[in-house]
Formats: structure tokens, sequence, C-alpha cells
């Protein structure tokens, strides 16, 4: 069994999207930037935000939050986006999630300028996913890819079972195995035995959310599991969606939590980040 090491990996990522920084400051007088939207108090969007901030920090972006309390009205969040898409200073505009309930969060979504869209959730850009064109890809799927790629792991013809299917990781996850040319089964809260899916895949993928949901008799001998779940349990630590001591026995690779994908998420927005900024016309 081998760790896919996320932290390393994203680490490596985030020293290449800094030397890239360095040069188009140099030859083109470019700093790239970042906005983030955070509305109301809930203290793991804030946590992550915070991280997302440093990071940027680290790479030598220029960014801005923009903290606005949980009242405020979808009008004003809109008229918020409006002036960072006119913004030249800001390449990517990322509006945190989950959003208040009383604001659409589909409608607050398309009000982000494709070009600027490095969260990849702008409907222009997840069509062009789909259709195995360029676009901003949402930035844990695209992670995990990023962790195949190092670890020389070939995608085509592998039967990949993907666990979950929100629009954020499921659906962009599945869209980019495909476009890999696996062979793709996306299960999801409402699929009648989860067991018979996962149990014949060479490569797991899953999110949802439910810790220690993946267990050991769910897992073919050699497969390949990567567990995109961050749960904070009763004890205080965090655990992912795959029950990692009975499961990772079995496996020719797993992702450990923390340290697998969850750094891979950050280190993914800096580069669509980067790569926004070099698009500036
Ligand atoms: N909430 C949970 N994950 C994400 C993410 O990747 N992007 C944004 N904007 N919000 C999130």
């Amino acid at each position: 069994m081998q760790l896919i090491d996320g932290k390393a990996l994203a680490g490596k990522v985030q020293s290449n999207v800094a030397s890239e920084v360095e040069a188009l400051k140099k030859e083109k007088n470019i700093v790239p930037g970042l906005a983030v939207i955070l509305i109301g108090d809930d203290p793991a969007s804030h946590a992550y935000v915070k991280m997302k901030a440093k990071a940027c920090e680290n790479v030598g972006f220029y960014s801005i939050t923009h903290n606005m309390p949980d009242s405020i009205s979808q009008e004003e969040i809109i008229a918020t986006i409006e002036m960072m898409n006119n913004n030249p200073r800001i390449d990517g505009i990322l509006v945190q999630l989950p959003l208040p309930a009383h604001v659409d969060t589909d409608k607050i979504l398309e009000v982000i300028d494709p070009k600027k869209d490095v969260d990849g959730f702008h409907a222009y850009n997840v069509g062009r996913l789909v259709t195995n064109l360029d676009a901003f890809v949402a930035c844990t799927p695209l992670g995990v890819m990023k962790m195949f790629e190092e670890y020389n792991i070939d995608l085509k013809g592998q039967d990949v079972c993907v666990v979950g299917a929100s629009n954020i990781v499921g659906k962009p996850m599945a869209s980019l195995l495909l476009n890999a040319e696996a062979t793709v089964t996306i299960t999801h809260i409402h699929t009648k035995d989860l067991k018979s899916h996962t149990s014949k895949a060479d490569i797991v993928v899953v999110g949802v959310g439910v810790p220690g949901l993946i267990k050991a008799d769910m897992i073919k001998e050699g497969a390949i599991v990567i567990d995109i779940g961050i749960n904070r349990i009763a004890d205080g630590s965090l655990v992912g969606d795959v029950d990692f001591k009975n499961v990772s026995p079995k496996c020719s690779y797993i992702t450990p939590v923390p340290g697998g994908v969850g750094p891979m998420t950050i280190a993914m927005l800096l580069s669509n980040t980067l790569k926004s900024a070099k698009a500036r016309v």
C-alpha cells in the first residue's frame, strides 16, 4: 500500500505557481488577483477562506476578502460580483459556499464572469468541461486528477466508481474521469446497493461527508481509494469518508485524511487563478 501525499504535492504545485508569478511580474508587470466573497459567520467557511488568503499571500498574489453579513441581500451580492468582474486587477472570483438560505446560489454563480470563474462552478465552464474543452474546473476534482498524474496512475479503461454526485465534487470528478477515458459509475444517496458498485471498481473516489462510509468489504483487493471527505468527529479529530484503518491494507494506493485531497484544493485554486492571470488581454 502506498500513501498518496497530497500535502507534498500541493507544496510542489504552490512553489511552481510562486515561480510563475515572479516571472509574470518581471516580464509583464502582472500580479494575479483573487477576490473572495464570504457571507455570514460559519466557522468552517471562515477557516477555509483564511487558508485561501494565506496561500495567495505565500505565492505573491494580490487578494481581497469581502466579508458580508448573513442578512445581505441578493442584489448587493450581485452588485459586488459585478464590480469584481469589471476590476482589471481581479483574475479570479470565488464565492464561498454554502450561501444563506434566502440567496439563490445558482443565480449568484451565473453572475461571475466565466473568465474569472476560478472555482469552475459557472454553467459555461461546466458545459465546456463536459464537452472536453479547455475550461476552469472545480478545484477539488482537479486536484484529484493532479494526484493521478503525479503517481503515474493511468485511467484509460479503468473502472472508476465515484461516490457522491454534487455539483462541486462528484459531477465534475466524473466528467474529468470520463474525459480521461475511464469507465465511470456515479453513485449517490439514492443508490440501491453501494457496495455492489464500489467492490467492482479499480478506483473508488468518495466525497459525501459521511465518516467511515467506505468499509473494507466494499473495496476490491489492490484498488485505489481517493477520499475527499473531511469530517470532524466527536473527539475533535478530522476523518474522511473511508474507514482508513481497515481499508488501507487492501489498497495499492490510498489518500490519507488529513494530508490527502484537502491541500490539493487550495493548490488548484492558485493554479486556476494563475491561469486566468496569464490569459489577461
Ligand atoms: N465550499 C466547499 N468547498 C468549496 C469550494 O471548493 N469552493 C467554494 N467557493 N466554496 C466551497
